[in-house]
């Protein structure tokens, strides 16, 4: 198994697969944002390799993110390869849900079993402020349908921002009420061009814990594995909730993730200032030079990311790496 100088184990890869996105959501994408199409994101032969190479060093879940994954024609040939992949579990998809309704069996057929949607506000025009959309109505249904589905475990995001979570905050308690969904609130971070808005909109999660705590929420109990976000539970609540808080002090010391770009560089920490492509050990079937590369690397993954220090301008914005 992978594990770096801090004895942390990394059985979880994210990997993105596009950096194209039909949202604009206000805290990830800044004004005039232009993708560029004509990038040549990770072929399906160089995700079949990743995923395998990773595999033989220890993961056992890929997360699938982007940009927007389903704007890649070829995902559910993607989430097939990846699921076909020996050794690996869990075949996990974050997306917006704009193709969730139409798509979500062919998702499903092809191997997915964890399905996170980004829904920032369960208000219609509150929704369509964040995001550029006005889908909200349809992602809904298509998350009923999943959970009516049952073949893949359902997460909802939501960007925690001043100016709306009061508001829609009762909102979301209602439906996780008869919902069985794990809603996670994420504290919005501070990347190198979104700070202007970071410092009008960030709320601090313990403002949500406070909340929690009064109306007779419990923190689940964390596997060792589980990752950043805390879960919380109601015995009369069919969903959770869960807080992703990566302002608070612990939060690195459980990271068990590493991130491949859409270009194919690995990124040891979201805030990690560059990538180090893995581009040219991704043109032979061969993974031993990967796996050694990979291997060495790890060793440079710091204790922590720098939010604390406010020292940012690292990653540009988080569409290019999923999140
Ligand atoms: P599970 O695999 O279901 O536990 O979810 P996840 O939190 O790993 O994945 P998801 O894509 O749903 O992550 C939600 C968001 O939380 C990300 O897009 C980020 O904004 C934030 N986040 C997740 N993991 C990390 C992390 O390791 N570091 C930081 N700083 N933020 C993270
Ligand atoms: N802070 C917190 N979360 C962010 N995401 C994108 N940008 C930010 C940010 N600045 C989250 C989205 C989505 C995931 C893909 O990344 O809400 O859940
Ligand atoms: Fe697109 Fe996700 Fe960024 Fe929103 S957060 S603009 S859905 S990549």
């Amino acid at each position: 198994m992978l594990t770096d100088d801090f004895g942390r184990r990394f059985y979880y890869l994210r990997l993105s697969i596009t950096d194209v996105c039909n949202f604009r959501c206000e805290y990830c994408l800044p004004d005039g944002y232009q993708c560029d199409t004509d990038r040549q994101f990770l072929s399906l032969p160089e995700i079949k390799r990743t995923v395998n190479a990773f595999s033989l060093m220890g993961t056992e879940k890929v997360r699938i993110t982007g940009g927007e994954p389903s704007l890649r024609k070829d995902l559910p040939e993607i989430i097939e390869c990846v699921s076909q992949t020996p050794k690996i579990k869990t075949v996990a998809l974050t997306t917006n849900g704009f193709k969730l309704t139409s798509q979500y069996q062919q998702w499903l057929d092809a191997g997915l079993t964890a399905l996170n949607i980004s829904m920032d506000s369960l208000i219609p025009e509150q929704f369509n402020l964040i995001t550029g959309s006005n889908k909200l109505g349809e992602i809904l249904k298509g998350i009923d349908l999943c959970l009516a589905d049952g073949r893949a475990k359902v997460k909802v995001n939501a960007v925690l921002l001043k100016q709306y979570h009061k508001k829609q905050l009762d909102y979301f308690f209602d439906w996780v009420k008869e919902t069985p969904v794990s809603v996670r609130f994420i504290e919005l971070m501070e990347t190198g061009d979104n700070k202007a808005y970071f410092e009008k909109q960030h709320v601090s999660g313990t403002t949500i814990q406070n909340q929690l705590f009064e109306r007779g929420w419990v923190p689940v109990i964390r596997d060792k594995s589980a990752g950043p976000a805390i879960e919380y539970c109601h015995p009369e609540y069919q969903g959770s909730i869960g807080l992703i808080m990566p302002y608070s002090k612990d939060f690195c010391s459980s990271c068990n993730r590493l991130r491949i770009s859409s270009l194919g560089k690995l990124h040891l920490c979201l805030f990690a200032e560059h990538g180090l492509s893995l581009r040219e050990y991704l043109q032979q079937d061969d993974p031993q030079e990967l796996v050694q590369a990979v291997s060495t690397l790890i060793h440079d993954k710091k204790a922590t990311h720098f939010l604390h220090d406010r020292l940012t301008g690292a990653t540009s914005h988080l569409s290019m790496l999923g999140g």
